[in-house]
């Protein structure tokens, strides 16, 4: 009798379910009913797709699209309403400020370097600063991710990469109709359905560069959204060709809008140098000339004076010590930031020396002006069908994409609660497929809770037993 009890108490506590604590248990449980009912995501930007673009042109893919599903009035993008803060913003939940991918451009204030939009893609400490994107997230809790040209794509993050990526080359054509067409049978034909990755995020360079060119209300510009159109035709068709169609959710969306860039004899425009009692020997760092936002770091002792000189200069220039930037905009609180942040309206650009930005179209204003606002389209198994829905912010889309993926998000500034009218109840999402598999899972519990509990009365029993024994002796 002995021998069996030692036998039976050394396999109670050897036994991997009664050493895990018991909430362990269950969310490993959980996760594995998560697994069977998880569809995939896909989810596409298209830089600078203004949330009004489609009113002017015939898009009739985006049209069915938006039958098939969700589409919401727009979404408030982060600010500053820049590609690569913005996109980070969308796979981090978190405001700018929290993340620190506060510019499309790193910068040292020290050695006065500045690196481009695509060579700052490879600063690994510039966007590894403290917010893991929703790759490695999901990579960390047993997901396969992959990425196509989203901006923060080449970086790691502690130590780890999105495993399946593709980076673009220096000078790649980001408008070329033919490469959007290659990259897409890649992502949906090979990512998704060879390599049954769970996850995807795909970059589009377009409609921003013709925004930029041409200007928000140009023929170009809605050519481009023709183009774009097709292309969201043409990915739909791809996914249906692979029958991914009901495991398969897509999210489209942009990083920020676009707005006419006034100037000629219309406007005065905004010109640093200019400016009586400013002087460029007073700053130590600058960063001009790149849309409507400017940032200073003046010289010792000489932040009063520059921030004098220049506040109520202009009246389409707001001139800000780092620490008054309004709250709502979430753009003061990270040691990157400069002292001095100047914003100017909607249409104006901030120059240092000379007006040097040549665009027709430019964003980077303040988020609460229409024309920063973002589309956002939304179609799959988890999705409702032919709703619109309220807008809601950039930093909301992060929340809903670990919810669809079945992932525990990072600590993140969005909420669920504005996107959830969008999705379908849970009961409906799950097929008819699901239910024998949650039923063995049920059958396992009972089994395990069954053994256990027969294992540990024989021990109470025999313990019992056993000390009746040694006190009678
Ligand atoms: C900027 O350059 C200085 C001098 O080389 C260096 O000490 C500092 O760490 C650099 N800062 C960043 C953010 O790279
Ligand atoms: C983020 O970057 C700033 C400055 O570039 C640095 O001081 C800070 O320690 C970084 N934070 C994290 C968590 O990496
Ligand atoms: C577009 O890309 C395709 C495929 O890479 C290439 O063959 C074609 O020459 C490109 N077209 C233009 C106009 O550059
Ligand atoms: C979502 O919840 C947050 C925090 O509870 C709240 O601040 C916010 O107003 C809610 N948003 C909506 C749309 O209900
Ligand atoms: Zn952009």
């Amino acid at each position: 009798m002995l021998p069996l009890c030692l036998a039976i108490l050394g396999l109670i506590s050897s036994s991997p379910c009664t050493a895990a604590p018991p909430r362990d248990y269950v969310s490993d449980l959980q996760s594995v009913l998560t697994t069977s009912t998880r569809n995939k995501l896909l989810l596409i930007s298209f830089d600078g797709f203004r949330w009004d673009y489609d009113r002017d042109v015939e898009t009739p893919n985006l049209d069915k699209m938006a039958q098939d599903g969700v589409k919401a009035a727009y979404v408030t993008p982060a600010f500053l309403t820049i590609t690569s803060p913005s996109h980070f913003t969308m796979l981090t939940g978190r405001h700018i400020e929290n993340h620190g991918v506060i510019h499309n451009m790193w910068f040292n204030t020290t050695t006065q370097e500045k690196k481009q939009y695509y060579m700052t893609q490879f600063v690994d400490s510039y966007w590894d600063n403290g917010s893991l994107p929703i790759w490695i997230t999901a990579q960390r809790q047993g997901l396969k991710a992959g990425s196509l040209h989203f901006p923060g794509t080449a970086a790691t993050y502690k130590g780890e990469t999105v495993r399946v990526r593709q980076v673009e080359p220096r000078f790649y054509d980001h408008s070329n109709e033919t490469e959007w067409r290659l990259n897409i049978d890649k992502v949906i034909g090979n990512w998704f359905h060879q390599q049954d990755l769970d996850f995807v995020s795909l970059y589009f360079g377009e409609p921003d560069i013709a925004g930029h060119s041409h200007g928000p209300d140009s023929p170009e510009r809605r050519e481009m959204v023709r183009q774009v159109d097709r292309t969201i035709g043409y990915i739909r068709d791809k996914i249906q060709e692979h029958g991914l169609t009901d495991r398969l959710n897509i999210i489209i969306t942009a990083d920020h809008g676009m707005s006419t860039v006034l100037r000629g004899g219309l406007v005065e425009e905004i010109i640093l140098s200019k400016i009586p009692g400013f002087s460029f020997r007073d700053i130590q760092f600058q960063l001009l000339d790149y849309g409507p936002v400017g940032m200073l770091l003046p010289k010792e002792g000489k932040l009063e004076k520059v921030y004098q000189a220049l506040k109520g200069s202009h009246p389409h220039l707001h001139v800000y010590k780092k620490e008054e930037v309004p709250a709502r905009l979430h753009y003061s609180n990270h040691p990157r930031l400069p002292p001095i942040i100047l914003i100017a309206d909607p249409g104006y650009i901030v120059n240092g020396l000379l007006p040097l930005n040549k665009h027709k179209g430019d964003h980077g204003f303040d988020n609460e002006n229409m024309d920063m606002k973002a589309f956002f389209r939304a179609v799959g198994p988890d999705f409702q069908k032919n709703v619109m829905v309220d807008p809601f912010d950039m930093v909301d889309v992060y929340p809903l994409m670990c919810h669809l993926l079945g992932i525990n998000p990072e600590i993140n500034d969005g909420h669920l609660n504005s996107t959830k009218y969008m999705l379908l109840p849970k009961e409906e999402t799950g097929g008819d497929n699901d239910t024998p598999e949650k039923n063995t899972q049920t059958k396992v519990v009972i089994g395990l809770s069954a053994v256990t509990g027969f294992l540990v009365l024989v021990f109470v029993i025999t313990t019992s037993y056993n000390m009746c024994r040694s006190t009678k002796a």
